[in-house]
């Protein structure tokens, strides 16, 4: 930690908290801002430091690397990006953020009241027990079963054990206070095919019963998630997932029994998480579940498919049991943000426009607007008409669907984690069909950005405040709860001082914040995860969780970092009061931190544990009944 702190605090005290005062007041931004690519947030602050007043150096994005970062005796002894040329900027990042932590507008308490906020996780990702009391398999346990799918063949079989420890984890959700807790229902947890009227698993919808009833008696709010990349793994040999428009059928069934059983007490429902995800990488490039790289078709008609079973679950809902149950039904979207290059150049804000369209514009415009996005529909249709197709690899929706699709949303999940610059890049149509080709358009990276974990993840916390007014401007300002937010580290031993993790929150919810004050319409935020957990096709390389998990261990202890402090700190300040009181919340938080991480580093007591409880007892309690038997047997011989 050392390299990245030492940068951050050496350039904090050259605008230490005395000067903090001076910055306070800046930040509130012009009405279109963020609307529209021509118009920067102003430049308004003492400091000077903005986004648009930041020297840019451009580079093109790399792929991906291992995970790297070294352990001793299993601690983490040169965490996050040591060393790293870019945490210089990270350090001036860091200032930049203090100053602009403004209490005039953040503390407003008339602004967030009732303001959820919560953390998030999801089934397949946390649960493990992939083949326990009547589940069937998914998508994702094939796909992980299958060597040279997932870093290191790692699976989810067990994963954090959350199907056995939902208890323990209400007891970290208690000890954040949040609001409300994100979780998904695994599909084929409770419909063991896919298919409602082959067979419906009880002890499958019981755990789910329990799991909500414990929640609401510890007082936070379930916010359900229907379909977070489960798919039943028969409905996939069966008839192609996605590919196929049968499963509008058989997810409407599914959701309706979710409806049935749990919507008396569940009253926010997402149905589809991230649905750029499940076509983009489960249908073109096969990087997730199911594999399959149709490239240029594959995604396109799945998520065609997919818009179209979330209209018809969201207009079930509406008929069927909204009126008894009150509750709310909304998509969870993904998308970073896209900014051009060059603010002058009208290529650069064509192409950083599309990018947005391309992700968030893809599923957002037919639920907001009844279509694909323009650009979309002329950019992949003039693509398909040169690589000689008589129709566009987009699909089309019929009038009759563009009107039942309009409006089916009574609430927008975001997902952001990162943003993009982007240049035009044209693709000639020979090279084949792609998504990627299809959009013109290249994605880079500003070096000195931190990346503290994922090789995808740079922490740009004014790219979230764009996005926002993007969403209130293009969408007619919806109620929009933010369903995933956070970052990731890539050390695989315990690190419980999460510096850089603290510092992304921050960043991130004062953008958030300053995006209410602009006046977009978020009810609620949530930090993604309550876990570290597996990570799709990285396994456990990548953590995203407030809490750590210990893989190696069979139980999966859990251990705060220092995150949970500080965000638990947010939480109840319902925002951030002052810079100075947000640095001790930091301080404190790292002292806390260090003495958990002292007490584990004199690990030989908890290997020791582990050793007894998982080792000795089996074996003596074995033997016991060994010796036992022989006894028995010896004494009934001599009896007889
Ligand atoms: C979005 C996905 O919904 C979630 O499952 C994943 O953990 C995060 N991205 C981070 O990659």
């Amino acid at each position: 930690m050392e390299g990245r702190l030492g940068a951050g605090s050496a350039s904090a005290s050259s605008g230490d908290d005395d000067n903090d005062d001076s910055w306070i007041g800046t930040g509130v931004v012009g009405a279109n801002c963020g609307t529209s690519w021509a118009t920067c947030v102003p430049n308004g602050s003492a400091s000077g430091a903005d986004a648009c007043s930041m020297e840019v150096e451009i580079v093109q994005i790399f792929d991906d690397s291992s995970p790297g970062g070294m352990c001793k005796n299993g601690i983490a002894i040169n965490p996050g990006v040591e060393g790293d040329s870019k945490s210089g900027l990270f350090a001036s990042n860091d200032n930049m953020l203090l100053s602009e932590l403004d209490s005039t507008f953040i503390n407003d308490a008339s602004v967030l009241s009732g303001f959820l906020w919560g953390v998030g996780s999801s089934a397949f990702q946390t649960e493990g027990a992939w083949d326990k009391d009547g589940k069937g398999p998914s998508i994702w346990d094939t796909f992980t079963h299958k060597k040279g799918k997932v870093f290191m063949n790692e699976t989810a079989d067990s994963s954090c054990e959350g199907y056995y420890k939902v208890k323990d984890d209400i007891q970290l959700l208690k000890e954040l206070k949040v609001n409300h807790y994100l979780l998904s229902i695994s599909w084929p947890r409770i419909i063991p095919t896919g298919i409602k009227k082959e067979q419906v698993n009880e002890k499958g919808i019981k755990f789910y019963n329990d799991t909500i009833n414990s929640l609401l008696e510890n007082k936070i709010i379930p916010i359900v998630t229907l379909y977070h990349w489960d798919l039943p793994q028969v409905l996939q040999e069966k008839y192609g997932g996605w590919q196929n428009i049968s499963m509008i059928s058989y997810f409407n069934d599914y959701a309706n029994l979710c409806f049935e059983k749990f919507g008396d007490r569940v009253k926010y429902w997402i149905t589809f998480n991230n649905p750029w995800a499940i076509a983009e990488e489960g249908y073109e490039t096969g990087e997730h579940a199911p594999g399959l790289k149709l490239s240029g078709v594959g995604a396109y008609k799945a998520a065609h498919h997919i818009i179209k079973t979330h209209a018809k679950v969201w207009h079930s809902y509406n008929k069927t049991w909204r009126s008894k149950q009150q509750g709310m039904v909304g998509i969870s979207l993904t998308s970073a943000w896209g900014e051009p290059v060059d603010l002058t150049s009208q290529k650069d804000i064509e192409a950083a426009e599309r990018y947005v369209q391309f992700y968030l514009g893809w599923f957002a415009n037919p639920i907001y607007s009844g279509d694909y996005p323009e650009v979309m529909k002329n950019y992949v249709g003039r693509k398909s008409a040169q690589q000689g197709l008589g129709t566009s690899r987009l699909p089309s929706f019929s009038v009759q669907e563009k009107s039942y699709i309009k409006g089916t949303s009574d609430f927008l999940g975001i997902n952001h984690f990162t943003t993009r610059y982007i240049i035009e890049k044209n693709y000639s149509a020979f090279q084949g069909p792609s998504y990627h080709t299809d959009r013109d358009l290249a994605e880079l990276v500003d070096p000195k950005w931190p990346d503290p974990g994922s090789k995808w993840l740079y922490s740009v916390p004014w790219g979230f405040r764009r996005l926002l007014n993007f969403v209130k401007t293009q969408y007619g300002n919806p109620l929009i709860y933010i369903t995933e937010n956070g970052v990731s580290e890539k050390l695989q031993c315990i690190q419980l001082c999460d510096e850089w993790r603290m510092d992304y929150l921050k960043g991130y919810i004062n953008e958030l914040l300053k995006a209410i004050n602009d006046g977009v319409n978020v009810k609620g935020y949530t930090v993604w995860s309550l876990l570290d957990k597996f990570e799709w096709n990285k396994g456990y390389s990548e953590r995203f969780g407030l809490y750590h998990v210990d893989f190696k261990k069979g139980n999966k202890p859990r251990y705060p970092k220092a995150s949970v402090q500080y965000y638990k700190m947010i939480i109840n300040a319902n925002g951030f009061p002052n810079p100075r009181e947000v640095k001790s919340w930091h301080q404190k938080a790292i002292e806390t931190c260090s003495i958990t991480n002292q007490l584990l580093a004199a690990d030989p007591l908890t290997s020791h544990m582990e050793m007894v409880t998982e080792i000795v007892v089996p074996t003596v309690f074995t033997l016991c009944i060994l010796i036992s038997a022989i006894l028995l047997m010896f004494l009934l011989r001599k009896h007889n």
